[in-house]
């Protein structure tokens, strides 16, 4: 029997509570999100110290665009913050950043911030921080499918599906947290996480800290993983 042992390689959280937090306090929504986008930070230079290396976030769904304006916009507003105070850090400890989903469609402005925290970070090897955007795992697998039938092609393998992906370059995450408890995976990563281990908790994204996140990896660390295999 395999025991994992080691740390993940790759972990993908789904940061949820955010609301829920700002409620419990009266405060406006936002606010809870501006809570959230501290224990982004917290949670990334956690996982850089465990020596993680892809920490893939979902920080807007396709379906948030549902969302009041004021809440929409107050998310990319908190979101161009993030990249702009903490691209000296990002590039002093090695990290790549990275997007996923159909992120062409946010506002201008975000859309720059983004393509420049790409660009300058494109070196860092330690561990890449990709951030899930507009992001919608069945559209990913749609967006694929339909670029196979556009390049004709009448065989497919797994492998040349997966080139397809948003994550083409990336492991399958091995463990996924979802924070807040909700136990739903609600459209991420549908594709890989065919063999992710799962994990859930009651606290709140902005509760959320770097002891429990360090209790998590060692429970996954304890997990057998056997791939169908006995
Ligand atoms: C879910 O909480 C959270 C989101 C939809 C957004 C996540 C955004 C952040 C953590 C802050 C900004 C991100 C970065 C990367 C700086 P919810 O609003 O659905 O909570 P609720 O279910 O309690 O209402």
């Amino acid at each position: 029997m395999e025991k994992s042992k080691k740390n993940p390689k790759h972990i993908a959280i789904i940061m949820d509570g955010n609301g829920r937090w700002a409620k419990a306090r009266e405060l406006p929504r936002i606010e809870g999100h501006r809570a959230g986008a501290k224990t982004v930070k917290e949670i990334v230079t956690a996982a850089r110290e465990m020596g993680i290396k892809y920490l893939t976030l979902y920080a807007f769904s396709s379906e948030n665009w549902k969302r009041p304006k004021p809440e929409v916009n107050g998310l990319f507003r908190l979101l161009i913050e993030y990249c702009e105070n903490e691209l000296d850090t990002m590039l002093k400890n090695g990290i790549s950043f990275n997007v996923i989903g159909e992120w062409g469609k946010l506002p201008n402005n975000t859309r720059k911030v983004l393509r420049n925290t790409m660009g300058e970070t494109e070196k860092g090897k330690k561990m890449r921080l990709t951030l899930a955007l507009n992001y919608s795992a069945r559209k990913e697998i749609l967006i694929a499918v339909s670029n196979i039938l556009k390049d004709n092609v009448k065989r497919i393998s797994e492998k040349g599906f997966i080139k397809r992906l948003f994550t083409y370059d990336m492991p399958d995450p091995d463990l996924i947290i979802r924070t807040s408890g909700e136990l739903r995976l609600s459209n991420f990563l549908l594709w890989q996480a065919a063999y992710s281990e799962f994990f859930f908790t009651k606290t709140l994204w902005p509760d959320f800290s770097k002891d429990e996140f360090s209790k998590i990896i060692e429970d996954f660390a304890g997990r057998e993983r056997r791939y169908g295999g006995i």
